[in-house]
């Protein structure tokens, strides 16, 4: 992979952390940082433009709680079109400014039955039902070819986001993503297979952007939001909006849990 042309006031600014804000998460960089300045994708070349509602499509950047930190608000997902490569190269010019902590959130539905709507889960894994894998063709040097995933989620600071969970009387649940390309919901049947796999939740992102900050070498971190129960475990019929309504309403809670999540890295 080239070397990306990154505008020089967000490499100067050198941010320690990485957050990907994922569906209706967004207001985390509005509510929560001390805002030094804005970068549009549209801004940075070769870059791609968001499309889904809901994702403003920015490299938002400043400081939380004195860390240097850089959020996207909104990511890119492989159901709207992009390749692989196309929909991690923010995760690349993370690594390049210096990022050494990247923290991944996203929306999903919940398949342990254990799990309610508005829950938080830790990703302790994650199951990659892709069909594909963003290294694919990437010979550059920047990592191994063969990269390890036997730990993809920071062992050590999720011991650590756990307890501070627990001091601020926060359920949060720990379990595996399985990734779907969507953009349709998954059937029934398909949450009973998931299930058998040992999937506790199931969404439409975060493992590529994952995989690739594995390769560079990144810390990672994946928190998901329990949106809604999966499908054929719902009683209704799945629907953004569901998902987005969900999101709206545990805002608070989410700002605390990954404020304090970040501070701790
Ligand atoms: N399935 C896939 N992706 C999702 C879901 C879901 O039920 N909820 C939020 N993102």
């Amino acid at each position: 992979m080239e070397a990306l042309d990154i505008p020089k006031v967000l490499a100067d600014f050198a941010p320690e952390v990485g957050l990907i804000l994922g569906s209706g998460l967004g207001f985390f960089a509005d509510d929560r940082i001390e805002v030094e300045g804005r970068l549009p994708y549209g801004d940075i070349e070769g870059f791609p433009v968001s499309t889904v509602p809901g994702h403003a499509g920015q490299f938002v950047y400043g400081r939380l709680n004195g860390k240097r930190v850089v959020c996207m608000q909104g990511r890119f997902h492989f159901y709207e079109g992009y390749t692989m490569q196309q929909l991690t190269l923010p995760i690349r010019l993370m690594a390049q400014i210096g990022v050494k902590t990247l923290f991944v959130t996203n929306a999903s539905g919940g398949i342990n039955r254990s799990y309610t709507p508005g829950d938080f889960m830790l990703l302790s894994d994650h199951i990659n039902f892709l069909g594909t894998n963003p290294l694919i063709g990437d010979t550059s040097d920047d990592g191994v070819r063969f990269p390890d995933m036997s730990e993809v989620y920071d062992a050590a600071l999720r011991m650590k986001i756990r307890l501070l969970a627990q001091t601020k009387g926060l359920d949060l649940k720990e379990g595996v993503y399985l990734a779907t390309t969507g953009p349709s919901f998954e059937t029934p049947a398909e949450i009973r297979a998931f299930a058998t796999l040992g999937a506790d939740a199931v969404g439409m992102s975060t493992v590529p952007e994952a995989i690739v900050a594995r390769k560079l070498g990144l810390r990672v971190i994946g928190i998901s939001c329990i949106t809604n129960k999966a499908a054929g475990i719902s009683k209704n019929p799945l629907s953004h909006e569901e998902v987005s309504e969900t999101a709206d309403r545990v805002r608070p809670q989410f700002v605390e849990l990954l404020a304090g999540a970040v501070s701790l890295a």
